[in-house]
């Protein structure tokens, strides 16, 4: 059994959560595989930032669910390359609360459903969907903040280019203890050159944290 361990056989509960993420990577505009990167980043954040061994499997379950919403969002506004409206912004930046409400049907883990609501909030508190601002906004959505911005610019967009690793540092530390919690820009930032988690390793994480619901 090697490859992909995400396309193993997966307990019942999983192949839901694996549903949900097919059908985002189907989505156009969405950039196949970036739910996962962003679980095996943030993973290595959490480890570095020496969250607990046994709140990493809800935070790697959030992570790799964070931009679940997006399926409901319809998806020429995801691969759009003109400017968006303040209007399909709007529509847009609903994906973390429809994100968390889908995942609220069968999950009730507080740090799964922060990590999808929050993974767009700032910590200068002009972020959304609330407006939290610092410490206040849990530590867990702070680092997945950290880990999609960052997966995001070296994967490139429709409406823009990739950035070069350097040019990715150079734009986190400059939003540092703005946009993004100084400490997780810190850790992302040591460890760049570090290898992130290996999927069989992610997973395993990630099973223990579905098993744990
Ligand atoms: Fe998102
Ligand atoms: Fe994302």
């Amino acid at each position: 059994m090697t490859g992909d361990p995400f396309q193993r056989p997966l307990p019942k509960l999983e192949w839901r959560f694996r549903e949900f993420l097919d059908e985002l990577d189907r989505c156009e505009g969405y950039v196949p595989g970036h739910s996962v990167a962003v679980c095996r980043l943030a993973l290595r954040l959490a480890r570095a930032l020496e969250v607990p061994e046994d709140e990493l499997p809800a935070l790697a379950l959030g992570a790799l669910m964070h931009d679940v919403g997006k399926v409901f969002v319809d998806s020429s506004l995801l691969g759009k390359e003109a400017a968006l409206t303040p209007a399909e912004l709007g529509i847009i930046r609903l994906h973390p609360e429809l994100g968390e409400a889908l995942l609220a049907e069968s999950i009730a883990h507080p740090t799964v459903l922060g990590v999808v609501r929050w993974h767009h909030e700032r910590w200068d508190g002009g972020g959304y969907p609330d407006g939290l601002r610092g410490s206040a906004i849990p530590l867990p959505a702070r680092i997945v903040a950290a880990a999609d911005a960052f997966t995001a610019m070296s994967e490139g967009r429709a409406y823009r280019r990739a950035r070069e690793a350097g040019e990715a540092v150079g734009e986190m530390s400059r939003l540092a203890g703005r946009q993004f919690d100084q400490a997780c820009v810190e850790a992302l930032l040591d460890g760049v050159d570090r290898p992130k988690p290996g999927r069989k390793r992610a997973l395993r994480t990630l099973r223990q944290g579905v098993q744990a619901l």
